[in-house]
């Protein structure tokens, strides 16, 4: 090796005496007369160079004197025993005593320093992406991320997986995202879409009888980004022929496991929890609960539905609920104020119309409700909801998807605000159950809420049959870690007529489905297995692991929240003439299109 005999975290006491060529960059140097000190970093550590006057010829010493910082050096010299050692770090025993320098390449003044621990501004770390992953935060990500992707790899490959990959310019897929369109040149005024997963090509391997597939996948969904949420994102995804939905979760926790102990060193040495998705979202507010702290939804309808309070009243008469949580041991810390920010919070993103309290001191009950109850009916409330004293009970009275929405948003909040939560804890669940159809306001109809594909429950089919929307149930599951849902799918439809229903069902009519998954229902013609799988989102599931709070803190190159990449700054202008080509103009009014 011309540039490299050892990297630079691998030099040690045993090496004494050795000569040895290293290369890399300068993360650090010190001056002190005679003597340059230079810290030389690659990927796999740092290990310390010195031109010492006495060992090196005077022009190596000078030129190692003019060096900046990030400039890309190679060196040789002998290894020795360090005088002072550095046991922070593993080639902290031994030093370098550089008699020959080459600079490969020098460095420009920097937008940020690389060593050290200055804090950068997102924007920046973006913009200078290359320099980012040379510091220790990026670079730990991405190594980790190697690690999930091999450990991913094996596990499949173990289990008898084929590695399939299907096409980026295809046409629209059904998961509910607004899609991404690349016009054709050749095929005028018509457009690929850019795949939101390979759902409908995983099925069609499954007719195409591969058994299993897994594939590391793109996807892209024009939707509105979150903390969470990529529109370009990577997919473990899965599929597999002639399998109950035990099979599959077995499998994929096994996997599921695999990657958590390669990726965090920790066994995962528990079942994962099976929980209803109904159940799940009485329980907790959310089909994506973080089961780390037990703060629970309590049901207070039947005690409050005949009560003297109007509100709660007439919210159950229209067949509203009332539900509670409690915030423990809140009654000291949160004052009337904070109390009022919980509700504006509940009010503002969830609608809710109100939130009402019960503070539980030593002195009794603190409430504006409490002149609307009764002694006996007050203390039912608070026996269901488990409050003692030094709790407040926060409870909201509204259509369920009101009441769930906010007090399962409260409830992490507590969580976080009270400190309930053991950061250094992991809690995988399953989530079961997914009903098959959901209203959609915006929409003013149904949609199905995993994708049309998913098969509903035998315990359900008369129910479906009958023209029931609500509450009918799928064979579908999703995998939650802390609170987030890293992956999801189902056991599919593989019956041609139970799919043309669905499809009636969700609005579409015959020829609507024939143009936009015609070649996908002709291929049930042709003997399809029973088949099933399902996805991971790969980068949030690693953002969980790795405890980041951005999903662009795993990802090598991400966008911003609106969809920028700040290295490359696409989304940009193209030129007219590629325009012509495609036949397209821009009709966007400039002035509107000003930030
Ligand atoms: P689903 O739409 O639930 O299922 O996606 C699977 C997983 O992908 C992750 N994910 C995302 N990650 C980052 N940015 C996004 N915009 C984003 N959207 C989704 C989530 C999610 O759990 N084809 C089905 C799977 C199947 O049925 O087999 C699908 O894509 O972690």
């Amino acid at each position: 090796m011309i540039y490299k005999t050892h990297n630079l975290g691998e030099l040690r006491i045993s090496n004494i005496g050795e000569k040895v060529t290293l290369s890399g960059w300068i993360d650090t140097k010190r001056d002190l007369g005679g003597l340059t000190f230079i810290d030389l970093r690659d990927r796999e550590g740092r290990t310390q160079i010195i031109f010492d006057i006495d060992v090196a010829d005077k022009e190596i010493v000078e030129l190692a004197q003019k060096l900046k910082n990030e400039s890309v050096i190679k060196i040789s010299g002998i290894v020795k025993e360090r005088y002072s050692k550095n046991m922070n770090i593993p080639t902290g025993e031994i030093e370098i005593f550089a008699t020959e320098l080459e600079v490969l390449n020098t460095c420009d003044v920097l937008p940020f320093q690389v060593s050290g621990t200055e804090n950068v501004s997102e924007a920046m770390r973006l913009k200078y992406r290359y320099l980012d992953m040379r510091r220790p935060q990026m670079l730990n990500n991405l190594k980790m991320r190697h690690k999930m992707i091999m450990a991913i790899r094996n596990y499949m490959d173990e289990q008898g997986f084929l590695d399939i990959d299907t096409p980026i310019l295809t046409k629209s897929t059904p998961e509910g995202a607004r899609d991404f369109l690349v016009p054709s040149r050749i095929s005028q005024g018509e457009f690929y879409a850019l795949p939101q997963s390979p759902q409908l090509f995983k099925q069609l391997l499954m007719i195409g009888g591969i058994e299993k597939y897994f594939q590391i996948a793109k996807c892209f969904r024009d939707e509105d980004l979150r903390a969470d949420r990529q529109p370009e994102f990577t997919q473990l995804d899965i599929e597999m022929s002639f399998v109950t939905q035990e099979d599959i979760m077995d499998t994929i926790e096994g996997l599921a496991k695999r990657v958590f102990k390669n990726v965090t060193g920790e066994e995962v040495n528990y079942s994962f929890e099976r929980m209803p998705y109904f159940e799940a979202m009485e329980r907790y507010g959310s089909d994506k609960p973080d089961v780390r702290f037990n703060v629970e939804l309590k049901d207070l309808t039947d005690i409050v539905k005949d009560a003297g309070f109007t509100a709660f009243k007439n919210c159950v008469a229209n067949g509203g609920v009332v539900k509670c949580i409690v915030a423990p041991g809140a009654a000291e810390k949160f004052s009337r104020k904070i109390i009022g920010e919980y509700e504006d919070y509940a009010k503002t993103y969830f609608n809710a119309k109100g939130m009402a309290y019960i503070k539980i001191t030593e002195e009794g009950v603190n409430s504006p409700l409490a002149k609307f109850f009764t002694e006996e009916e007050m203390n039912a409330i608070i026996k269901r909801s488990g409050a003692v004293v030094g709790d407040i009970i926060l409870i909201i009275a509204d259509v369920k998807k009101v009441v769930f929405g906010a007090l399962g948003a409260l409830r992490l909040r507590i969580g976080k605000e009270l400190n309930l939560i053991n950061n250094d804890e992991f809690k995988f669940l399953w989530i079961v159950d997914f009903p098959m159809f959901e209203y959609s306001e915006e929409e003013g109809r149904y949609q199905a809420q995993h994708h049309p594909f998913t098969s509903i429950k035998t315990e359900d089919m008369d129910m479906f049959m009958s023209g029931e929307m609500e509450d009918i149930r799928t064979n579908s599951y999703d995998m939650v870690l802390n609170g987030s849902e890293i992956g999801g799918g189902s056991i599919r439809i593989f019956n041609p007529e139970v799919q043309a229903r669905v499809f009636e069902k969700l609005g579409l009519s015959e020829e609507e489905a024939r143009e936009k998954f015609g070649f996908f229902i002709d291929a049930f013609k042709y003997g399809a297995p029973p088949h099933g799988g399902l996805a991971f989102g790969i980068d949030r599931w690693l953002m969980v692991m790795l405890k980041e709070t951005s999903i662009r803190d795993v990802i090598p190159f991400p966008k911003t929240n609106k969809g920028q990449c700040l290295m490359t700054e696409a989304p940009g202008k193209v030129d007219t003439k590629q325009l012509m080509e495609l036949s397209l103009k821009v009709t966007l009014d400039e002035d509107k299109n000003k930030i």
